[in-house]
């Protein structure tokens, strides 16, 4: 996939929209990523705005522009704004999902050993609290789409409830064929949460065309809104029936208030004030071209990387789903070092990574990244592995 013929000179105007970046060269952007300066500022106007009054400039003035903010969020993910409910994080509208979903003993759910730590450790505290049954599919992230397809679709028995899909798994930015999974699931009346976390803003995902039951992101990720936003999308029919995770204070409006972050008590309605910026940032650009970006950026560095002799890459790279997420490992030199080093002696921030028999080095570059930085992250790379060998 080509940047859609934008240079770097295209992508340097991009960088000027972004808070520098230091003292360390920021590769960690799967954790959680810098908003672009429209977005820092229109956040700090609005703190600024409440603490001239607070409750009234929160809840009547700030606040007022919710519903417009989900629309626009809709038109992004391509669902309706009824079906949105604003939250912190993924983790909140994970947790939303898995304990509102009613089951009784016996159930089971399918998740896989890739899921996100504490999505697995929340179906596990129901498994324990409840006596449902929670079974580990089992496949590889390198493994084909096919045999994972048929991974799941084994472990369906007729007592499956619920499948618990990551889109885009942050350990190696494997994406798993959620859509087909989605659909395998539906068939079977079995109802699905898909974790977008990493995939959302990253790469292009329509709600409509996925057809999944839960989709959670946090849009402090790849989208730049202000840290502590999230977003949870249900389908129509599903709002019912599912429980919010706090009581709401007043029936809600809509139904899928039940599940927005103003149940939670009083919270900081300047957070949310970044997220139309945000949108607005991300579409001048466009999604595609984003996508096209961050995987232009990843085979880059892989391209260069290799040269280093032991480089391993555990991560697909011969997929137009790649994006801006990969793992590498450096054979017979310990990952963990390299982190330290890359990061005490040259400023470069990786993210070292560790699950079931999988470890290594998480590189996640962003849009306002050039290739000149990868360049300088690769030269302290090589140089840190040959001070090992
Ligand atoms: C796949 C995945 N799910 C869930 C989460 C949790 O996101 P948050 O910390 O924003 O709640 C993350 C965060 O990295 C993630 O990568």
């Amino acid at each position: 996939m080509s940047s859609y013929g934008a240079g770097e000179e295209y992508w340097e105007g991009v960088r000027a929209a972004y808070p520098k970046q230091q003292p360390l060269m920021n590769l960690n952007n799967a954790a959680v990523s810098p908003p672009p300066l429209v977005v820092e500022q229109a956040m700090i106007d609005a703190y600024r705005l409440i603490s001239q009054n607070p409750d009234v400039n929160m809840w009547s003035k700030l606040d007022a522009a919710l519903p417009s903010i989900k629309e626009e969020l809709a038109s992004l993910i391509d669902c309706s704004p009824d079906e949105i409910a604003l939250n912190r994080n993924s983790t909140e509208g994970l947790c939303t999902a898995i304990f509102g979903i009613p089951l009784t003993a016996g159930d089971q759910v399918l998740l896989s050993i890739w899921d996100y730590p504490s999505v697995r450790a929340a179906w596990l505290q129901r498994q324990e609290r409840e006596g449902i049954d929670v079974v580990s599919v089992q496949f590889d992230l390198m493994d084909s789409d096919d045999d994972i397809l048929v991974a799941y679709a084994k472990a369906i028995t007729p007592r499956t409830r619920v499948m618990q899909l990551t889109q885009m798994f942050h350990w190696t930015g494997r994406v798993l064929p959620a859509k087909q999974l989605c659909h395998l699931a539906r068939a079977q009346g079995i109802i699905t949460v898909v974790d977008g976390a990493q995939i959302f803003a990253q790469l292009p995902v329509s709600f409509r065309d996925l057809d999944c039951d839960f989709f959670v992101t946090s849009l402090h990720k790849w989208l730049g809104a202000a840290v502590g936003n999230g977003m949870l999308i249900v389908k129509q029919s599903r709002i019912d029936s599912t429980w919010p995770l706090l009581a709401p204070f007043d029936p809600p409006p809509l139904r899928i208030d039940k599940f927005d972050h103003w149940n939670l008590g009083t919270y900081n309605s300047a957070i949310q004030a970044g997220i139309a910026p945000a949108i607005q940032f991300h579409k001048e650009i466009g999604t595609r071209k984003i996508h096209a970006r961050l995987q232009e950026l990843t085979r880059y560095w892989v391209d260069l990387a290799r040269r280093i002799p032991g480089f391993r890459l555990h991560t697909p790279l011969d997929t137009d789903n790649l994006g801006g997420v990969a793992l590498f490992s450096i054979d017979g030199v310990d990952s963990k070092t390299i982190e330290q080093e890359l990061r005490g002696t040259h400023r470069v921030h990786v993210k070292y990574r560790q699950v079931r028999y999988l470890h290594g080095l998480r590189v996640s570059p962003h849009i306002y990244m050039l290739k000149g930085d990868l360049d300088i992250f690769v030269a302290a790379l090589e140089q840190v592995v040959n001070r090992h060998r």
